[in-house]
């Protein structure tokens, strides 16, 4: 019989740190399958990302007893039954998955209500809300508590979530070195839907080429796949439109690896291959507020300042190409940026691929409010940098139709924004718009600069259209 493999230190040694600092016992929960329209009939199954972060992948249904008094951990795991074996194959023994976890016993999960009195002895339980309500529900009822998932600051105890957000704010270098891996094989993928660019297919088809490299990888889309030339249109669902020789693709993608990790990729390029004098014009604003915000990170580099620097390259940008008027101080108090560039510079990565969102109270210094000397738009985080931080840098300009031909925005911001030059943009491409381009990387900050994790990803003009259409 072969030996069970051995649980991986980073989880043990987390573990440890985690109970270190725990009051109470506290209950976390994997999340169960969820149901896609019957059912028997479910999504596929993505275990909650703290539970990941302290056991790695498991099946559904799991949950972890871990009591700070004993330092010991008690797992739960569904029965192993003829009728589970039928439908989903035979799982490790309960005394394998022990060792494999490195845990003190493994229980069955269908008695976990069972157990609670004896291992928790009267103390009060903590948990955590997860996106599985039917297990969130469940964690209610153990616990007495209130919590939400959906509501920032809420998923469960404060003193919790802040040493949750601790732990996995600085990335360990296996876990930088997972983020890579979902990275180089996201650059495959972009590479393949670049090459395979052409007038006349469909958004879809393209898609097609960018799946083919996940899978082959047994990678999963870390969030649904934005590939559109309505690039305009910031979480594009749609993957239906035609492509025309005039419009420009966006791709945001990212794949996530066996262990959970996320990569957030955006490039865009010309479906035929040549960037327009305009859409390369606009490119290389948002390129130069790209390369210019990975100049600046460094630790102590606080995040509202990246969002200000990006925003003053856009806005002298775009004032360059006429589409914005007036000194760039008062185009930024004014706001009016944010009828090209209404999100933020970029967010956390990790297990998450927005990592630690709806931790942001327990992280952020202060609230979230506008960069200094800028009428908000919205700041994802406002945290200051630190080696081991990975996220994503993501300007983008975008020609949105409601927002251009927006009677409120006209009045509002009429003295900086061109309306009327935006308008002719609008009509570009036999009216179907001129799009969207953003241009995302993933970045690591080391202590003294910026590593590019995304760096292999072309995003020169000249180095992407040599690209499209490649492979065809
Ligand atoms: N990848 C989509 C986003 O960052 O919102
Ligand atoms: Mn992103």
């Amino acid at each position: 019989m072969t030996a069970p493999p051995q649980p991986k230190p980073c989880y043990l040694s987390r573990r440890r740190r985690l109970l270190a600092q725990l009051h109470h016992p506290l209950l976390l929960f994997s999340g169960g399958e969820v149901p896609r329209n019957a059912p028997s009939t479910a999504y596929p199954f993505r275990a909650d990302s703290n539970f990941l972060y302290f056991f790695g992948p498991c099946e559904p249904d799991c949950a972890a007893f871990l009591d700070p008094d004993n330092a010991r951990i008690s797992f739960f795991a569904p029965q192993r039954t003829p009728q589970n074996t039928l439908w989903t194959g035979p799982q490790p023994s309960f005394e394998t998955l022990k060792q494999s976890l490195g845990v003190d016993e493994v229980l069955e999960w269908e008695g976990l209500e069972g157990h609670i009195p004896r291992l928790g002895g009267g103390r009060p339980l903590e948990s955590l809300a997860i996106a599985d309500e039917r297990t969130t529900q469940r964690a209610r009822k153990l616990t007495g508590q209130e919590m939400s998932f959906g509501k920032p600051g809420r998923r469960g105890p404060p003193a919790l979530l802040r040493a949750l957000a601790n732990m996995r704010l600085c990335k360990e270098a296996d876990e930088i070195e997972e983020i890579s891996s979902a990275v180089r094989i996201t650059q495959e993928a972009h590479l393949a839907a670049m090459r395979h660019t052409r007038p006349g297919l469909f958004e879809y088809e393209v898609y097609a080429h960018l799946l083919a490299v996940f899978a082959r990888h047994a990678c999963q889309e870390a969030y649904s796949t934005i590939l559109s030339v309505r690039g305009e249109v910031l979480h594009n669902p749609h993957r239906g439109n035609r492509l025309e020789g005039g419009e420009l693709l966006l791709v945001d993608a990212g794949a996530e690896g066996p262990h959970g990790y996320a990569a957030d990729l955006t490039r865009t390029w010309p479906v035929s291959g040549k960037f327009s004098a305009e859409a390369k014009a606009i490119y290389e604003v948002v390129l130069l507020a790209n390369q210019r915000c990975i100049e600046a990170v460094r630790p102590g580099i606080r995040f509202r300042a990246l969002q200000r620097l990006a925003s003053q390259v856009l806005a002298e940008g775009l004032a360059g190409v006429g589409l914005l008027r007036g000194r760039t101080e008062d185009i930024l108090a004014s706001g009016a940026l944010s009828v090209f560039f209404p999100h933020g510079i970029g967010h956390l990565l990790g297990l998450d691929v927005h990592d630690l969102e709806g931790f942001e109270e327990a992280l952020s210094e202060a609230s979230p409010g506008p960069a200094e000397g800028m009428a908000p738009p919205p700041l994802r985080m406002d945290i200051t940098l630190k080696e081991g931080m990975v996220f994503t840098l993501e300007p983008g300009i975008y020609l949105i139709p409601s927002r251009i031909g927006s009677a409120e925005l006209q009045k509002s911001f009429g003295e900086f924004v061109n309306f009327e030059e935006a308008g002719r943009y609008v009509q570009m491409n036999g009216g179907r718009g001129f799009g969207g381009i953003r241009i995302e990387d993933n970045v690591l900050c080391t202590p003294t600069h910026a590593e590019v994790l995304t760096a292999a990803m072309p995003k020169q003009p000249a180095e992407i259209e040599a690209l499209v259409g490649a492979a065809l």
